[in-house]
């Protein structure tokens, strides 16, 4: 029996989640395993109700869980708000209070969307590489921070274990992926910080031998993930380069509405798709659910040990994009879109009795 604690959060949170949770249902179903999905509040939703983005009651429930599933939080009606009162700051502080130190986002290329993307198909085709982004630590939670009339400032800093920990899992994982190569991105050019980065991935580096390890600039690496995808397999960065080049990677993909990503930790993990609220389409059912749906799939392979699962909803998935099934944002124009629920309830058919 599985317990999972589903924190939809704002914007089109709910509509993500409620997709991936059908999915998650009709396995359980299918296969005769028990899960138990216990819904909390989190984000501007809990704000709103409880007058706290994170409350006590949300944060045990996500440590007393197997695994949490997240879609999203934060939106222009909270963006105003002391930073840390804002949603995006109880969402770091999930991830800090769970141990979520590693943020597995995975940018592989669906045959059927190459078209989607607004690169050229010979350079998409094919492309299958992870982003290894250190997720507790960096710029985002360095101290001292903080802004008044004359200045803003925050601080870039790496411990020694922090580096180790994500270096590892990232070299860990190149060998389980067969190709053997690890880039970690930085600016070693310009920041001390990322000098220390790229010292310790190389000590680290010295137990994995069969691991062909490179370095490159992190504005160098902007240009190469657009220019060529195919030259990566697996990447290592920081929690802000992560950040933003795994958006960059979710539209080589097509859509940024297609990347899944695991938050793991030594003992937590939450699942929960690189993309945000999407304030512009919330409460519109046209969100795709992909991410998030695929986000489950990693919670079976990571949390579950179940990765026959995991295949299945890829091959699902596969199934609806190969059927012509295309929600707005991975339509070509004038193609027929549906809506997120038909997107979810093909993905779910496709799954099988
Ligand atoms: P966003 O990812 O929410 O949206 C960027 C663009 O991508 C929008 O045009 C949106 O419509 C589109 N998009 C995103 N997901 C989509 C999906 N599943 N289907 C179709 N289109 C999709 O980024 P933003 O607009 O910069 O941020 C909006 C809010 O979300 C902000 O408050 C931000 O802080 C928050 N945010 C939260 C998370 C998270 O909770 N993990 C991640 C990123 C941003
Ligand atoms: C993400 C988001 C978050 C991040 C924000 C909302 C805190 O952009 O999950 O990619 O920067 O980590
Ligand atoms: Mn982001």
């Amino acid at each position: 029996m599985y317990k999972i604690v589903s924190i939809p959060g704002d914007g089109i949170g709910p509509e993500v989640v409620a997709g991936a949770v059908d999915v998650l249902r009709h396995l359980s179903k299918k296969h005769g395993f028990e899960i138990v999905i216990e819904e909390h509040p989190f984000g501007g939703a809990s704000y709103d109700l409880h007058g706290s983005m994170l409350t006590d009651e949300t944060l045990t429930a996500c440590k007393e869980c197997d695994a949490v599933l997240l879609g999203a939080v934060g939106g222009p009606k909270w963006e105003n708000l002391p930073h840390e009162h804002k949603p995006e700051a109880a969402l770091l502080k999930i991830r800090r209070e769970l141990g979520l130190f590693a943020n597995l986002r995975p940018a592989k290329v669906y045959d059927a969307l190459i078209d989607a993307s607004s690169l050229k198909a010979d350079v998409v085709r094919g492309t299958d590489f992870i982003v290894f982004r250190e997720l507790t630590g960096g710029i985002y939670f360095g101290e001292p921070r903080g802004y008044d009339e004359g200045k803003g400032w925050n601080t870039m800093v790496y411990e020694k274990y922090e580096v180790e920990r994500i270096a590892r899992l990232a070299f860990e994982a190149a060998q389980k992926r067969g190709s053997k190569k690890v880039m970690s991105i930085d600016k070693a050019n310009v920041l001390e910080v990322s000098q220390f980065w790229r010292n310790e991935v190389h000590r680290v580096h010295r137990d994995f031998g069969d691991i062909e390890l490179g370095d490159m600039y992190v504005d160098n690496a902007a240009m190469q993930i657009v220019r060529n995808p195919k030259q990566f397999d697996v990447i290592v960065t920081g929690n802000l380069f992560g950040d933003i080049l795994s958006d960059i990677a979710g539209m080589i993909t097509g859509s940024l509405g297609m990347l899944p990503s695991a938050s793991i930790g030594r003992i937590h993990a939450m699942y929960e798709p690189i993309h945000g609220s999407a304030p512009d389409i919330a409460g519109k059912n046209i969100a795709n659910p992909i991410a998030t749906i695929a986000s489950v799939a990693m919670m079976f392979e990571h949390s579950f040990c179940m990765p026959e699962m995991a295949t299945q909803i890829h091959e699902a998935i596969e199934a609806a994009l190969a059927q012509g099934m295309r929600t707005a944002d991975i339509a070509a124009p004038g193609e027929k879109t549906v809506s997120t629920t038909e997107m979810t309830a093909a993905i779910i058919r496709h799954l099988g009795a």
